[in-house]
């Protein structure tokens, strides 16, 4: 057995919890990078260095050699496609420098992660173009839908992975399911204060609202959850915290005892370790951990993967089913899109 560390990057890196997730599986993280001064902050507390700039200004030169690619690539310009913005958005572009850093460093594997509607977007259309560009610069692509819930975590979180390695004779396959995880009872905390209280005038809008919009047939977004069960998706938007309110000690401040889950409930929800620290507004610290991938998650694809990279062996071009382009390192992401799309 080889015992050397496959290196990993961290490129849209939030507050890391794919990196934790890689960490715990044996990976060494070599390289990381993200633009949001806050996420930066949270990310630099708990893990020392990252690289604070946008993805474009990345240059391939300055990234050490690795192993693994992992990306939790923005979601929301994907989204947009409805408003014809897709993959020409602004944001969107972020994906092609995934290409672009793919192409130039030609690691072994890389783990992307989205939402899992990714895959419906404009009928299916986004994604095949998402994973031509990836099959275009040399690799076998798999993707599936994970659900946290299956990973040792009581959250409904269904996210979509996608796994690509370099090595086609490698037929990777995604983490079995474990069906069972501690209910949400486990994980709260105890003698909560006041503040993660609704107070009773806001608890009573938030019902009105509720039985409005579902006579209107709407669903509406706020829900005392069961503890003996798992929570709903914790989500970075203010509002998503309103799905997931609980029932505890009642209180002069709320009667019914009706209160949000606490920024460390919502950490352990997401598997991130006790002792990982937020160093931001609380408000901030809920959409971080909300945009975060699930470490449990992360770190079940990591050991799957870990497996049929090891032992090292060099990939060989019979083993790459096309050529790598060696000039498309030095292509735009504009023209990188026409590249892949012709
Ligand atoms: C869904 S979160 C990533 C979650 C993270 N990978 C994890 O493992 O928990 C997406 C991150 O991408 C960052 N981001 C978006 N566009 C970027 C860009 N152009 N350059 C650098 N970072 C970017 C955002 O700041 C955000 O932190």
């Amino acid at each position: 057995m080889n015992d050397k560390k496959l290196k990993v990057i961290d490129l849209f890196a939030g507050v890391g919890g794919m990196r934790i997730g890689f960490e715990k599986a044996g990976f060494e993280v070599v390289y990381s990078n993200d633009f949001d001064r806050h996420a930066c902050q949270t990310y630099r507390e708990n893990f020392g260095e990252i690289d604070e700039k946008n993805i474009k200004d990345v240059d391939v030169d300055q990234i050490p050699d690795f192993d693994v690619l992992l990306g939790g690539f923005p979601c929301q310009p994907f989204s947009m496609i409805g408003k014809r913005k897709g993959m020409d958005d602004e944001r969107a572009k972020s994906f092609f420098h995934i290409i672009r850093i793919l192409s130039a460093k030609q690691p072994r594997a890389f783990v992307l992660e989205n939402v899992k509607h990714l895959r419906l977007y404009d009928k299916g259309k986004v994604y095949d173009r998402i994973k031509q560009n990836l099959e275009f610069v040399g690799y076998k692509v798999r993707e599936a839908v994970l659900d946290s819930q299956n990973f040792g975590v009581p959250q409904h979180r269904e996210r979509l992975y996608i796994v690509g390695v370099l090595d086609h004779s490698i037929d990777f396959k995604f983490p079995e399911p474990r069906t069972t995880s501690e209910p949400l009872s486990s994980l709260l905390e105890k003698g909560v204060g006041e503040i993660d209280y609704l107070s009773e005038k806001y608890y009573r809008g938030l019902l009105n609202h509720k039985r409005r919009h579902s006579k209107g047939g709407n669903g509406f977004g706020c829900a005392v959850l069961d503890i003996k069960g798992i929570s709903n998706t914790i989500v970075a938007g203010n509002m998503g915290r309103e799905r997931n309110l609980i029932k505890d000690k009642p209180n002069k401040k709320n009667r019914w005892g009706i209160r949000r889950l606490t920024v460390r409930e919502c950490a352990r929800l997401q598997g991130f370790p006790e002792k990982f620290r937020f160093p931001v507004p609380m408000t901030r610290a809920y959409h971080q951990i909300g945009n975060a991938v699930t470490v449990n998650v992360a770190k079940a694809v990591a050991n799957v993967l870990k497996k049929q990279l090891i032992p090292l062996k060099p990939v060989t071009k019979q083993n790459i089913l096309r050529p790598v382009v060696p000039t498309l390192s030095k292509l735009t992401s504009r023209e990188l899109q026409k590249a892949a799309a012709a």
